[in-house]
């Protein structure tokens, strides 16, 4: 049972169990200070940001002292520097003595815990010490858990657990592997069509904030491409988006969108050429029935009652959702309410796609579907524009990324030249995925687990995995 509590005293909170206010304010201070959070006492928490929020959630926990602490996928929403901050805080608070124990569907971050639980249909399938466990590529990439990319070189190179990043390069030269450099990369040419989608020194401010969210951004973006809009959270990356398809109007400056001025034109308008994915499917969500939610954007277009159903049909297929038809959406899992927020706006056929962090919270094989199902319509020549901070699905997928750091466009070009641009990805928070990081070791661009498979296999080193 909950205790009783003063009005504005939060249960479960340290000042409802009881705890003197010296206390408290002694605790609050500590713990803000070892989540890196300290002078921050008097801030309104809808200011911070996520890596932020995160780290006050962490550091509100901590304050009541427990001897264990649980998070449930504690970094999906951050930024690839913050996702390494938390696990950093985390790894700090169980060298003091704390038990720590984290729920996680990307498993990068896990490889210095002391050990992982792996579980599938409701049981624990295996129990042991990360690097071995990991190394285990093949049976946890059938169990839906996605092998860390280290883990797939360090079959390549038949070791016997996970390899340090920072001993890589040492290991492959004692194993003796020649690796087979394939040069350098081409470098992004510039398309000749005329744009899609024309910013033009934009501006937004949002009301009773100093700084403006998108400061004087100016980008070009032309049919058929596969661009990934990049940066640390609050960066402006949502605001920018939401420029596109009119939901935001500029402070000042020009946005275009298929020929269209997105101020006159309107969100009506804009729907017809522009489907926005939310970075939270619930935010989109609303009607009764998958079948409701997907007929909402067509109708609303003007689209007949004789082609609603066959454009339906189809937007779910492509998706894997025609079962669930008659579903509540808030029953299906995230994955699938993610792709039913994709699928609606698919039924509109729109020639631009713009997704806030579609796969952000998706375990590996949902996040698989997203992407071949993304890939599919970049093929078909519709132009994607998708805001992540999964390093790995840049390196696949896109063509070419945008970044943003406070509110300012810092970077315009082709994915290996970001990778390779230290200064940029440092003030971005960002940090190359790993297969980059450690063909970078090796003197390879590689932007893929299977080009670095390929370098190291080509020179006659390891066996497939
Ligand atoms: N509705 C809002 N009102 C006031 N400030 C906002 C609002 N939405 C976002 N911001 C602020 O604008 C900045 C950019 O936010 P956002 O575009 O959401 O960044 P990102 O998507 O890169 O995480 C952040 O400082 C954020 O706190
Ligand atoms: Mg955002």
């Amino acid at each position: 049972m909950r205790q009783r509590t003063r009005p504005g005293v939060l249960p479960g909170s340290a000042e409802s169990l009881g705890v003197p206010r010296a206390e408290i304010a002694r605790r609050v201070a500590e713990c803000l200070g070892l989540v890196g959070l300290a002078g921050f006492e008097r801030r309104e928490p809808a200011t911070l940001s996520g890596g932020e929020k995160q780290r006050l959630a962490i550091a509100s926990v901590l304050a009541m002292r427990p001897s264990l602490i649980l998070l449930d996928e504690p970094t999906t929403d951050l930024d690839p520097v913050g996702k390494g901050e938390v696990h950093a805080i985390l790894r700090r608070l169980a060298a003091d003595g704390l038990a720590v124990a984290v729920i996680e569907h990307e498993t990068e971050e896990l490889l210095d815990l002391d050990r992982i639980l792996h579980l599938d249909a409701g049981a624990v399938r295996r129990d042991g010490p990360p690097r071995r466990l990991l190394l285990e590529v093949a049976e946890l990439a059938a169990a839906g858990v996605e092998p860390p990319v280290a883990a797939r070189a360090s079959r390549w190179l038949g070791l016997a657990e996970v390899v340090r990043e920072e001993r890589f390069a040492d290991e492959v030269a004692a194993r003796g592997v020649q690796v087979e450099r394939t040069g350098v990369r081409p470098r992004l040419a510039t398309r000749g069509e005329a744009p899609v989608i024309e910013v033009d020194h934009l501006v937004h401010r949002y009301p009773l904030r100093d700084q403006p969210a998108v400061d004087d951004v100016s980008l070009a973006i032309r049919p058929g491409e596969f661009v990934a809009l990049l940066g640390a959270n609050g960066s402006g990356k949502t605001t920018l988006a939401k420029h596109l398809n009119g939901l935001l109007p500029p402070t000042s400056g020009a946005v275009r969108v298929a020929g269209h001025d997105a101020k006159k034109a309107g969100t009506a308008q804009l729907a017809r050429h522009v489907g926005y994915v939310f970075q939270d499917p619930d935010h989109q969500i609303f009607s009764a029935t998958v079948w409701e939610e997907m007929a909402f954007g067509p109708r609303n277009l003007g689209v007949g009652e004789d082609q609603l159903e066959s454009r339906i049909l189809a937007a779910l297929e492509v998706v894997g959702l025609t079962e669930e038809r008659d579903r509540d959406p808030f029953v299906l899992t995230k994955g699938q309410r993610q792709r039913l927020a994709v699928a609606s706006v698919l039924a509109t056929a729109p020639e631009i796609l713009v997704l806030d962090e579609p796969t952000t919270g998706l375990d590996y094989n949902d996040r698989e579907r997203m992407l071949a199902l993304l890939a599919d319509l970049h093929r078909r020549g519709h132009t994607v524009l998708v805001i992540t901070h999964a390093m790995e699905v840049v390196a696949s997928h896109c063509e070419r990324a945008l970044v943003m750091a406070g509110g300012k466009l810092v970077f315009d070009g082709g994915i290996p030249e970001l990778f390779a641009n230290d200064e940029v990805l440092a003030r971005a928070r960002l940090r190359a995925p790993t297969a980059w990081r450690l063909g970078r070791m090796l003197g390879l661009e590689t932007l893929t687990p299977e080009e670095l498979g390929a370098a190291l296999r080509g020179g006659g080193g390891g066996n497939g995995a």
